[in-house]
């Protein structure tokens, strides 16, 4: 496995791998990896024959109150995970390669991002979607890999790629978890031991959703209202920035949860802001 930090190295890399026929798999991450961004590298190999990782933390999908300076960064940490993997090649560029002196291209998928996740997040969405555009055309993979966990990022990813009509594939990977139930993130370490108590019932208020759907209990508010109070009562530390029932392609709400409806959720806690979400029905 190697190691390159320059777009020019990257695209010689690839040329050649492209010319002896391998099929590039890509899994775009911002590092401090843990066991959800490796399931994304074995799956991306299992669509590929030569897989790409990137890590870069990307300035343009911070908000100026949020965590990018203090985002943890390992790469050496990082590049071992990669390798047990099966990881061939980790492009991790500094700001500079990636946004040079002058930068003024944005990408903005319009709609998608304007609930959930956007509304808190403002420009957040357009620094994903500007820099995964930039990573796609950088290693120009046949399929790229992303996380379940991130659905309104997966949803916008699609939505670009089909309108830019890149050639990609696009591969959804399913939500690992602790075994708790606490979906894994890079962020779950600012937790304290007290959050960290609290934040599985993330996964309670959304399993305690699909229990009611599968009673017959269908209508939208009341599961809302159930998970509120199941998070009320469970996780004081935090409070809940929103909980979204939506259908899985334009992120609309809808009044009944029905096959393809997401149920998604966000809180923040003192140290840190939690994500989860289900597919309901
Ligand atoms: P990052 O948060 O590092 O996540 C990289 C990829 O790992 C994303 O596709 C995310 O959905 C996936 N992922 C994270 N936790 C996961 C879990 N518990 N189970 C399954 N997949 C999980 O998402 C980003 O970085 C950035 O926005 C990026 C796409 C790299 C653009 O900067």
């Amino acid at each position: 496995m190697q190691i390159v930090e320059t777009i020019k190295q990257v695209r010689q890399i690839i040329a050649l791998q492209k010319k002896r026929g391998k099929r590039i798999g890509f899994v775009p991450t911002m590092g401090a990896l843990h066991q959800g961004h490796l399931s994304l590298i074995r799956l991306a190999k299992k669509h590929s024959d030569f897989v790409v990782v990137s890590i870069f933390v990307n300035p343009t999908q911070f908000g100026p109150k949020e965590d990018y300076k203090k985002y943890p960064r390992n790469l050496k940490k990082d590049a071992a995970l990669c390798q047990s993997a099966g990881a061939d090649l980790i492009f991790s560029p500094n700001v500079k390669e990636v946004y040079s002196k002058g930068f003024s291209t944005f990408i903005n998928v319009e709609g998608l991002t304007q609930g959930l996740c956007g509304a808190s997040r403002p420009g957040h969405f357009r620094g994903v979607a500007t820099v995964v555009s930039k990573l796609l055309n950088i290693v120009q993979p046949d399929a790229a890999v992303f996380g379940q966990k991130d659905a309104q990022q997966l949803a916008v990813i699609r939505q670009m790629t089909k309108d830019l009509d890149l050639p990609i594939k696009i591969i959804g990977a399913p939500i690992v978890r602790e075994r708790d139930g606490l979906a894994m993130s890079s962020r779950n370490a600012y937790l304290t031991l007290e959050e960290r108590a609290e934040a599985p019932a993330l996964y309670r208020a959304l399993q305690l959703a699909v229990s009611m759907v599968k009673s017959g209990k269908r209508e939208a508010d009341s599961v809302k209202r159930e998970m509120a109070k199941l998070l009320y009562r469970d996780a004081p530390l935090g409070e809940i920035d929103y909980i979204e029932i939506v259908d899985n392609e334009a992120l609309k709400p809808v009044k009944q949860v029905k096959k393809n409806t997401l149920i998604a959720l966000a809180m923040n806690f003192p140290s840190a802001r939690l994500i989860d979400n289900i597919i309901g029905a």
